[in-house]
């Protein structure tokens, strides 16, 4: 079974259909109340909300021992303060997607350019090798 973690939002469509269509259970994170309201009337509106667990908490307080897969959309300045976490915490083979932000000299694996919201964006793909 697929876990995923991820601050919230309101364009979460990926997310909610991870849990859809492939019966991934997630952990929503975000700081903000407002978000995680947002989020979770979005898994409310994709029938998915008894799937995901949402944690208004500080995502560098997050216990990310259990997630395989986590997504991410951040800061540039955050993705850099999670990345030690993320290396520390995660198994090898845990998955790391991050939507506009990079990981600084983390080089990825794989790079892609998605199209939304009338406009591209970059998105990242790491997968954790050691520790
Ligand atoms: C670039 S916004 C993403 C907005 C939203 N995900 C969307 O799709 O519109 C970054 C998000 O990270 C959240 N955030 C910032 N610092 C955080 C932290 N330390 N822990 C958890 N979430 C945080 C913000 O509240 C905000 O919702």
């Amino acid at each position: 079974m697929v876990r995923f973690s991820w601050p919230s939002s309101p364009r979460a469509v990926s997310r909610t259909s991870a849990a859809r269509q492939f019966g991934a259970r997630g952990v929503c994170v975000d700081i903000d109340p407002a978000r995680i309201a947002e989020s979770r009337e979005n898994a409310r509106q994709a029938n998915v909300i008894d799937r995901i667990r949402f944690l208004n908490e500080d995502l560098l307080l997050t216990d990310l021992g259990d997630a395989t897969v986590v997504t991410l959309f951040l800061s540039p300045e955050l993705n850099l303060a999670v990345r030690p976490k993320l290396q520390r915490e995660l198994k090898r083979g845990s998955r790391i997607v991050s939507h506009w932000h990079h990981m600084g000299d983390w080089k990825p694996q794989e790079t892609l350019r998605v199209r939304g919201d009338g406009r591209e964006s970059p998105i990242y793909l790491w997968t954790v090798r050691d520790r």
